[in-house]
């Protein structure tokens, strides 16, 4: 086994943050996952692609990194198929096999960084479909025990960018394998007006999960920006759930204000209008700032310090509170 002491992060995490690890371990196999469990003492810390992590210190103990692959096609039935990946693959790839192989459900999310053991922990989402809509099981090993347990729907609590993997069972599991209910002859989900438009630009009528999947490539592309050329960890925050009553409040000093009604009565804000009213975007503020094409998105402008870019949040949060009364809490996980 190759444990690596006082690696350099930086090129681990998409907000480029140049931390190091006491000692790190590239894994491949549930084998080697769970042999490294039986020597290992030290703290663990599970890192994938890095794309939803702001490190802010160096990491104590163990970081294990998830390459565990394999893209498979476990059951084929007349309607649906039901595909797996392994933790470590890329996610984008993985959806790109999916739309390859003619099967729906998850073209809405293409593009969206990092690895597919990552994607049931914040229950990734984006332009009307989250990851609990085509999710059927999961494989992860309880690091405490090296014991493999399977979680289903249920057993997962999915909210959005919500699991129990952040809550109760956070840092408790490695996941390495997830299982995906696929369509042959999918419905497509449209509904984003973005979607809709990029299509209608293009005189799509009659658009297939290829035609989606480039649409979103392409309005993704145009506003959020690639860490390999500025380093970030996309959304930074979650976008705030208030109550109507709260909203009505709110409406009355703020008739501009942006809005979506929710199913569950809440009605949730975008915390990227929220930030821009407050004067964030675009902003600077020496090595990182607010984007200017997205303000949800914090960046790093080369040399950031954890510290600084975590800084800047609060200050964030202290003037969406200060002139909305709302608390932006992160989306990202801070370490
Ligand atoms: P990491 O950042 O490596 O880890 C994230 C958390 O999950 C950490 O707490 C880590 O310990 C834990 N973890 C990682 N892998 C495992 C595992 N195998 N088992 C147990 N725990 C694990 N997210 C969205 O939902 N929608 C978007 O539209 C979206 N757009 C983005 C755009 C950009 C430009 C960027 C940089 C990020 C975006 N994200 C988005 C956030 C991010 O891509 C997702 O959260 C992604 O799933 C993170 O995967 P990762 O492998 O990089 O996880
Ligand atoms: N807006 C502004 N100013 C900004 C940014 C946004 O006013 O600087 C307002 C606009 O009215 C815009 C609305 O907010 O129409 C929504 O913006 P956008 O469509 O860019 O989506 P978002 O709510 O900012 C969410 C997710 C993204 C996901 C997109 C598309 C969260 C926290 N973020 O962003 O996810 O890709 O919707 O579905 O829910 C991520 O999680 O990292 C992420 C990028």
């Amino acid at each position: 086994m190759n444990f690596e002491k006082g690696k350099s992060l930086q090129p681990f995490n998409t907000f480029g943050i140049d931390v190091k690890a006491e000692s790190f371990v590239d894994v491949q196999s549930v084998e080697m996952l769970k042999n490294v469990l039986l020597e290992n003492k030290k703290p663990i810390f599970i890192l994938g692609g890095g794309s939803n992590l702001l490190l802010t210190k160096n990491v104590k103990g163990l970081v294990i990194h998830n390459s565990i692959l394999g893209k498979k096609v476990e059951r084929d039935f007349p309607k649906s198929v039901y595909v797996s990946a392994g933790g470590g693959e890329n996610w984008h790839q993985f959806v790109l096999w999916t739309i390859k192989k003619g099967l729906g459900g998850i073209e809405n999310l293409s593009l969206i960084p990092g690895r597919v053991g990552a994607s049931p922990i914040q229950n990734i989402g984006a332009y009307g479909v989250e990851l609990k809509d085509v999710f059927h099981k999961l494989e992860a090993v309880e690091l405490a025990t090296g014991k493999v347990h399977v979680f289903r729907k249920k057993d997962c609590h999915f909210g959005y960018r919500e699991s129990v993997f952040k809550k109760k069972l956070k840092g408790k599991f490695c996941i390495t394998k997830v299982y995906f209910k696929l369509s042959k002859y999918p419905k497509l989900n449209l509904n984003y007006g973005a979607i809709k438009q990029t299509l209608e630009v293009k005189k799509i009528k009659n658009p297939t999960i290829k035609d989606v999947s480039k649409a979103v490539i392409e309005i993704r592309s145009s506003k959020l920006p690639d860490p390999a050329e500025l380093g970030n960890s996309g959304s930074f925050f979650k976008n705030p759930e208030i109550s109507k009553r709260q909203f009505k409040q709110l409406q009355k000093s703020f008739p501009h204000i942006v809005f979506y009604p929710l199913e569950n009565g809440k009605i949730k804000i975008p915390a990227g209008w929220l930030i821009e009213q407050c004067g964030w975007k675009g902003k600077r503020v020496g090595n990182t700032g607010s984007h200017a094409k997205q303000a949800l998105v914090l960046v790093n402008y080369g040399n950031a310090k954890g510290k600084e870019v975590y800084r800047l949040a609060m200050k964030i949060i202290a003037s969406v509170e200060k002139k909305f009364g709302i608390k932006l809490t992160a989306e990202v996980n801070v370490l």
